[in-house]
């Protein structure tokens, strides 16, 4: 049995892992300590890890994890922003991951995120809780008529035009890598962003896409836009964002991702002070809706992603090619 260090495990990764893993002759070690520099330690006689979206696996790390023996990260998700891969060539540890699991869990969150918004459901559930059946201030808007942006049009941006397509909106699109034939209008980023009611985020975080929505993109955009960001954080300006939805240029806000979101999401910090003041008064309006990068959470989701990454991590230690390996000559993450 080959022993794999599993970093930041949670409940629902369990059942899946425990299913699948003697089957592809591994051992893992469950640990729920993120991995980092600091951390790396743990995985001391493993011959790989496995790491997830906010596990640290900069230069450092992967340093420490090589003089531990380690030889391979099977990344348990699809994006590689948090892989220095060109650190782990150096270092001659390789990189696996699951590039695709589920693209429906990821486009029905995004249209969860919308809908919940458009039709003010969050507001009207804390409400009726409370035996408030006014009706006051939750006028909606339909989707059907409205045109709606989608930035990327890869497995899960081809989904979600297709979700809000059925809802009678008009898509536009933008992709550098159009599907042409898909049956919608592309256009360049900046018409988009002028003539979208609804932008959603579908595209990798990379250097060139880093704040891709900027403080100068937000002027640009039509007032009472919808923005949905179910991809990376850092794609949005956050800053410019919140100043964005208080001056009411923004009608509303969907995140499932957020800049800074390593330090606090997947973690309960009820108890602590939230040192963050752009997240604190994001979350403090009515009109924002914060999930915590939870749109990949299904069980057909965790279960493609159990089956992908221990059958990457079984090729690996049978000496098999691995297709899902990535390498220093990607661009810089997804
Ligand atoms: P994909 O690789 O199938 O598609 C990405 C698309 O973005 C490609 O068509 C590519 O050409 C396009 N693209 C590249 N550079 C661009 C640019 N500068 N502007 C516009 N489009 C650009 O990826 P997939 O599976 O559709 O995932 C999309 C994103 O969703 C991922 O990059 C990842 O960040 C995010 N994601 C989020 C999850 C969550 O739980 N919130 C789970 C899984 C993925």
């Amino acid at each position: 049995m080959e022993k794999t260090a599993f970093f930041d495990v949670r409940s629902y990764d369990r059942p899946w892992f425990d299913e699948l893993a003697p089957g592809a002759g591994l051992e893992l070690m469950y640990l729920e300590n993120r991995l980092g520099p600091d951390t790396a330690i743990l995985a001391r006689d493993c011959a790989a890890v496995c790491a997830f979206v906010n596990d640290d696996l900069g230069a450092e790390t992967l340093r420490r994890l090589s003089e531990y023996g380690v030889r391979a990260v099977a990344l348990r998700c699809a994006g590689y922003n948090n892989v220095d891969l060109a650190a782990a060539e150096q270092c001659g540890i390789r990189v696996f991951r699951v590039p695709s699991y589920s693209p429906a869990s990821v486009a029905e969150h995004a249209l969860a995120l919308l809908l919940t918004l458009t039709r003010q459901t969050h507001r009207a559930f804390t409400r009726t809780r409370e035996r408030n059946f006014s009706l006051e201030g939750l006028v909606g808007t339909n989707i059907e008529g409205k045109s709606v942006g989608v930035v990327g049009t890869g497995r899960v941006g081809l989904r979600f035009a297709a979700m809000v397509r059925g809802l009678g909106a008009r898509v536009l699109a933008y992709d550098p890598d159009p599907q042409w034939g898909a049956g919608f209008e592309y256009v360049r980023l900046d018409e988009l962003i002028c003539r979208s009611d609804v932008i959603s985020l579908h595209c990798p975080l990379t250097p060139r896409t880093y704040h891709m929505l900027s403080r100068a993109a937000f002027h640009q955009m039509r007032d009472g836009v919808v923005l949905i960001n179910t991809s990376r954080g850092a794609l949005i300006d956050s800053e410019a964002l919140l100043d964005n939805v208080k001056s009411g240029k923004v009608g509303a806000a969907g995140l499932d991702v957020y800049e800074e979101e390593a330090d606090v999401f997947y973690e309960d910090v009820s108890s602590k002070v939230m040192r963050d003041d752009t997240l604190n008064l994001l979350l403090s309006q009515p009109n924002v809706l914060v999930t915590s990068h939870q749109a990949f959470l299904t069980r057909e989701a965790l279960r493609a992603i159990a089956e992908v990454t221990t059958d990457n991590l079984r090729r690996f230690f049978a000496g098999e090619p691995v297709e899902n390996e990535i390498g220093s000559f990607e661009p810089a993450g997804v």
